[in-house]
């Protein structure tokens, strides 16, 4: 008897439990695959515009009301939660303006549908997605080239005059932004320099350059396309030089390294470790969204991606992704290829991870979007502990681009600088502030910084970021972790900016002038 009214206690403790935590998964406002794409099936029910292919199974559900999650609510007014979106489905490309949770942290190797209905989605949907991501690029940048006189990258691609980033309309120039304070620039919503979002964040993953896919087309994608122009992107293929073989200038001789040339070049020149290293490096594994299985964005299975599809020559080809440390996948930054040039003298990889050692970094199944689940459907990419310290061996022998003019002090030799390189040098040491976070050979203090750009615009905080090294920065365009700044005068106005420095125009045009010097 005893027994049994313990064991009838222990059902009602269990199933109260139970209802509970249904009820607190009901309340997140963020949404999980299965989930969404059943309530977006209901939602259309109601006669809602459709995103899904008609031939899908519609079950029936109720809609679910939004309510932002218990667990965090924010503290900014004016932010919305997320929409309720399938995989693959379209996402806002005003991201900042959002915030909420997702179901979970994991994801999964099954699609919502059928391969071919997959395919059917995205050649339906990818047309009108990308107008809208045009339009919505053009609306922020006047991407009209206009090229900066006598100014070229290491390799000679002209380089871009900005800025690129539109004033807003009713200002008459920069300095007019500038005269205005956060909360006015704020309230008036007339920053400039908002983030950027992936065009289908939704599945994100890595999308590349045209000039990239033109060969290399195994890489096109059914679901979108890269979202800013040629000329504003580093040059392809860039130039790459070995603190080993200074004397040799760019080591490939204008060409894009692959698996199949590597050894040519290299036999002879680098030690057996780092020629390891470096065939890991140009060694296509299985990714997220780019690999054997039906889990994937291109027409057909592929081999997958190697470090320097992205890394081109040890360097970027601008190809973005999401930065794999955060939850759902619309709070994930998006984030440009950096350079691993110069790597060697950097204490902390990674945009918000701050890792610590390239050992570590190669490490971290960066393949997989942060989501080793994945693995059991696309395969591991095995990196063994000896493979991973050929890669970092490689890796740091990647140097910086020559600097004439800087002496061994990494300060300008006056006999070789311009006028306005060196009046530029004098406000980056100076009123601008600069040098507080750009300092030593590399020109960064490696460590991170809350730039707290949502000052400036109602949005959520994008929190403490890694600071960029400044040297050879002429030949990493776009600029910050997501690219939205397109060249170095934007750069410019939006640390003028930011750190509410009020430079005059020529201040302004001497620091980039500076800059192009590194
Ligand atoms: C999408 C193309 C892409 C591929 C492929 C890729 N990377 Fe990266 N890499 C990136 C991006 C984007 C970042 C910036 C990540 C961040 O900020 O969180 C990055 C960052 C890095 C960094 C840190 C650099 C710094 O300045 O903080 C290292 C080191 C690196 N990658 C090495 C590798 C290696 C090794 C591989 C192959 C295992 C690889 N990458 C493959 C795009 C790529
Ligand atoms: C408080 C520290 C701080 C100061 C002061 C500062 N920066 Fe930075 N800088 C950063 C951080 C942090 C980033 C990376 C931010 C990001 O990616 O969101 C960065 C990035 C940059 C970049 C982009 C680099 C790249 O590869 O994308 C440029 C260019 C730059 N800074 C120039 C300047 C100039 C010019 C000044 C002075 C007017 C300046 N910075 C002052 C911290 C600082």
């Amino acid at each position: 008897m005893k027994a049994k009214l313990i064991q009838a206690t222990w059902m009602i403790v269990m199933v109260g439990l139970g209802v509970g935590l249904h009820a607190g998964y009901q309340d997140y406002g963020g949404r999980d695959l299965l989930e969404s794409f059943q309530l977006e099936a209901a939602r259309k029910k109601t006669s809602e515009r459709s995103i899904l292919p008609a031939s899908l199974p519609r079950p029936e559900l109720p809609v679910e009301k939004v309510v932002p999650p218990r667990t965090n609510a924010t503290t900014i007014e004016g932010l919305s939660l997320y929409p309720k979106v399938v995989v693959g489905g379209r996402t806002p490309l005003d991201l900042w303006a959002y915030y909420g949770r997702g179901a979970s942290s994991f994801s999964s190797p099954t699609l919502p549908m059928r391969f071919e209905e997959w395919l059917d989605f995205h050649r339906a949907q990818q047309p009108g997605l990308m107008k809208d991501v045009r339009e919505h690029m053009a609306s922020r940048y006047d991407f009209t080239p206009a090229i900066l006189p006598k100014a070229f990258m290491s390799g000679g691609k002209p380089i871009m005059a900005g800025p690129a980033a539109r004033l807003p309309k009713d200002l008459a120039s920069w300095e007019e932004l500038a005269d205005l304070t956060p909360a006015e620039i704020r309230e008036r919503d007339v920053f400039p320099f908002k983030p950027l979002a992936h065009p289908l964040q939704s599945t994100a993953h890595m999308v590349f350059p045209d000039s990239w896919i033109a060969i290399h087309p195994e890489h096109t994608r059914i679901d979108v396309g890269f979202d800013i122009p040629e000329p504003f992107l580093p040059e392809f293929p860039p130039p790459m030089y070995l603190t080993t073989h200074k004397e040799m200038g760019d080591v490939t001789n204008g060409q894009e390294l692959t698996f199949e040339n590597y050894y040519q070049i290299f036999d002879g020149l680098l030690t057996p470790e780092q020629m390891e290293g470096l065939k890991e490096l140009l060694q296509p594994s299985p990714s997220l969204w780019f690999n054997q299985t039906d889990h994937r964005l291109t027409e057909e299975p592929s081999s997958g991606i190697a470090c320097f599809d992205c890394h081109v020559n040890g360097h970027t080809n601008g190809a973005f992704d999401l930065a794999p440390d955060s939850r759902p996948n619309m709070a994930r930054l998006r984030v440009d290829t950096p350079s691993l040039r110069g790597n060697y003298n950097l204490m902390q990889f990674s945009t918000k991870r701050s890792i610590r050692s390239l050992n570590h970094f190669a490490g971290v199944g960066e393949f997989f979007g942060g989501d080793p689940g994945m693995q059991q459907a696309i395969g591991s990419r095995g990196a063994s502990r000896s493979a991973l310290n050929g890669i970092s061996e490689f890796n740091a022998i990647l140097d910086y681009p020559p600097a004439p003019k800087l002496t061994p002090l990494g300060l300008l030799d006056p006999d070789l600088a311009s006028k306005s390189e060196l009046r530029g040098e004098q406000i980056f040491y100076g009123e601008g502030r600069c040098v507080q976070c750009h300092y030593g050979p590399a020109f960064v203090d490696d460590y991170m910084h809350d730039l707290q750009v949502e000052r400036f615009y109602v949005g959520r905080p994008e929190g403490p970021i890694k600071t960029s090294p400044l040297r050879g920065i002429k030949d990493t365009p776009p600029y910050l972790h997501d690219g939205r700044l397109m060249t170095l005068d934007d750069a410019v106005e939006f640390f003028n900016l930011i750190l509410q420095l009020q430079l005059s125009r020529q201040d302004k045009q001497d620091l980039r002038a500076y800059l192009l010097t590194l």
